[in-house]
Parts: structure tokens; sequence; C-alpha cells
């Protein structure tokens, strides 16, 4: 069995692809620190030792859809609401640039009130500024994608959250999985980088359903993968539930990198906040982007997917930018000056 595990590790280090029973195998294995250390070479061989930072601003709370992992799910009546507007957004834009950050993502709930007219005008403005721009704003039609793509926006980021149809409806209610299917096709046409990922340790979910999600993101050719463990919120269907584990994110990291070798992959807010030294473990397991917050502090706290991304809720996650930029530099890895657009090295057979 050792045996086996060593040889299927060589054998994806190398060869970049593994069957489903295979990937279903390292998963359930107890090899973590060496699935982690054969990402972190691939890691360095491909995409190197830069950390790319993306200035993340959180530009609203309100949603209109109702997962039942997240905080911010409409029947949550429980958290303030609030959206910001353009002047504050290009400011929050303006900051990020001057701390050095070559990327910013504008990241909110499904909050109808934004009007892609305006939001293609907020993207204009903070072109000028010749920042990369990612948008991560959900599910939209053809045409607004297509509008925001034609203002300037360069990448997308819709997780599929999980790839198995029954779970996906279960935790989704009133959502269509194909039409999320859609909106990454779309946005793969219209020439965006496409980001998409999944939760890790949703109530039901399987090793099966975890290794279908990565042999997803590699049939979609995803540009980048984020990934964290599932955190039970408060005031949400699934709050008594049980959390996703470490070590199994860990190992998905590690194997979507050993899959996915040029991506860019973030270590997520949700591993910083579940784990210790969770952005180091990231970082380690074939991470190469941190997505600083980068958005005014009265809307963080109200920003809640998931309790303790902010230091107000007993946190020890450290996501502002000067800490973050001091942990790259402590790990010997080089903090990125460009955009840091995925550069394609390995074509998919
Ligand atoms: N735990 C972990 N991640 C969550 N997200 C939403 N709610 C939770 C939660 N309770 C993730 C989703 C979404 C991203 C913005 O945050 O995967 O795509």
């Amino acid at each position: 069995n050792h045996d086996h595990i060593k040889y299927l590790i060589s054998y994806v280090e190398n060869e970049h692809t593994l069957s489903k029973e295979d990937l279903i195998t390292l998963l359930n294995s107890e090899y973590t620190d060496e699935i982690c250390k054969a990402a972190d070479r691939v890691r360095k061989k491909f995409v190197g030792d830069v950390v790319h930072l993306r200035g993340l601003i959180e530009i609203s709370n309100y949603c209109c859809r109702t997962c039942y992992y997240c905080g911010l799910r409409v029947y949550n009546k429980s958290i303030k609401r609030y959206r910001m507007n353009e002047n504050e957004i290009l400011q929050c834009a303006k900051a990020t640039k001057d701390a050095g950050l070559k990327t910013v993502v504008l990241q909110g709930g499904e909050d109808k009130y934004f009007k892609i007219k305006d939001l293609c005008n907020i993207v204009e403005k903070i072109k000028d500024l010749d920042l990369s721009i990612t948008l991560s704003i959900g599910e939209l039609t053809t045409k607004e994608y297509a509008d925001l793509k034609k203002a300037g926006a360069d990448r997308y980021l819709l997780r599929i959250e999980t790839t198995n149809r029954d779970l996906y409806k279960k935790f989704h209610p009133n959502m269509s999985f194909d039409n999320r299917v859609r909106c990454l096709m779309d946005l793969k046409e219209l020439g965006y980088e496409v980001g998409t990922g999944c939760l890790i340790g949703l109530p039901g979910q399987t090793l099966d359903m975890l290794a279908e999600d990565i042999l997803f993101f590699k049939e979609i050719d995803a540009d980048m993968i984020g990934m964290g463990p599932f955190i039970p919120t408060p005031n949400t269907p699934l709050e008594n539930k049980k959390g996703g584990n470490v070590d199994l994110v860990l190992k998905m990291i590690a194997l979507t990198r050993l899959l996915l070798p040029d991506i860019n992959m973030p270590a997520t807010t949700a591993l910083g906040v579940k784990a210790e030294n969770g952005y180091l473990q990231g970082l380690r397991a074939g991470a190469n982007v941190i997505m600083p917050n980068m958005g005014l502090n009265e809307y963080k706290k109200l920003y809640a997917l998931y309790p303790g991304k902010t230091s107000d809720d007993g946190s020890k996650v450290v996501n502002d930018i000067e800490n973050i930029k001091k942990l790259i530099i402590s790990e010997n890895r080089i903090i990125g000056h460009d955009k840091g657009d995925r550069k394609k090295i390995w074509k998919n057979p």
C-alpha cells in the first residue's frame, strides 16, 4: 500500500493526470505531507516562487440567493446589509494600487440593485488606474458578462461549489447547476480568465464527489481555483453541522496543483480562518496567490459569509496587507509585482 501511494504521487507529479479512483485513494490516504511536497515542487517548477496578491473589495453583502451554508443568504435577517457606492469602491481600488498590488477583485452577493451599466462604469474607471480587474458577483446573463468584459474586466470568479448535482440541488434551492456551468462556459468563451472552485466538507459530501470536482476543474481548463473548508455559520440551515477538515483541504489544494500545474490558486481566507497558519499551509501545499482584504473596515465585519473572517470575532487570521507581505518573505517566496496572469505552460492532453 505504501509503495502504491508513493507510486501514485510520483506518477501524478510527472504526468499531471490521475484517474478518479487514484484521486480517491490519495484523498483517503494519510500521506498529506508527501502529496503537499510533490505539489510544492510542481508549483515551483511551473509558476515559481512568486506569490500574487489580489486586493479583495467586498462591494455588497446583499444577496438574493439562499445557499444553505452562506451567511449572506437572503433569509438571514440577523446581519446588517450594506453596499458600497462608486466613490468608496474607487477609493479602495486606489488604496490597492498604492499598496503595490496590480489586481482588484470586486466581490459581492447577487445584489440586483447594481446595474450592469454602473458596474461597467466602475470597471472603466479602475482600468484607468492600470489594474487588472477580477469580478466575483455571481450568475449573470451572457450579455451582461460580455458588457463587463468590454468595459475592461479581465477575470471572473464563480465557484461551482460542488459538481455533484444532488448535493448542489440540496444546498442551492431554486438555483440551476446547468445555468452555473453555462456561466462558466460563457466566461471562457468571452475571453475572461476563469476561476472556479468548491467547498470542502459539506454535509454529505464524499471523497468521490471531491475527486469529481478536481476532474471538472481540469475538464473546463480553469485558470484559477479557490477552495476552502466549509465553515458552519450561525443563522443558516447548516449552522449545527460539522465543518470541513483542514487536512482534506490541503490534499485537495495539492492534488489540484498536481493536475493543473500552471494555474493560479489562492490560499483562501476560509483556510486562513480554519487552520493554524492557514495561509502558510496553503502556500506549502501548492497555492501561489493570497487575497488581502482591501475593503473598508466598517464593512469587513458585515461581509459575514462565515464566522471568523475579521479579528473582532476573535479570529487569528491575518489578512491585512502588511502581515501578508511579511509572511511571504518569511517563507522565502517573492511578492508579485506584475499582474500575475495565468501563463499557460501545460497543455491539457
Ligand atoms: N464556509 C466556507 N466557505 C463559504 N462560502 C460561502 N459560505 C461559506 C461557508 N459557510 C464560500 C463560497 C463562495 C465564496 C465566496 O465563499 O464557496 O463561493
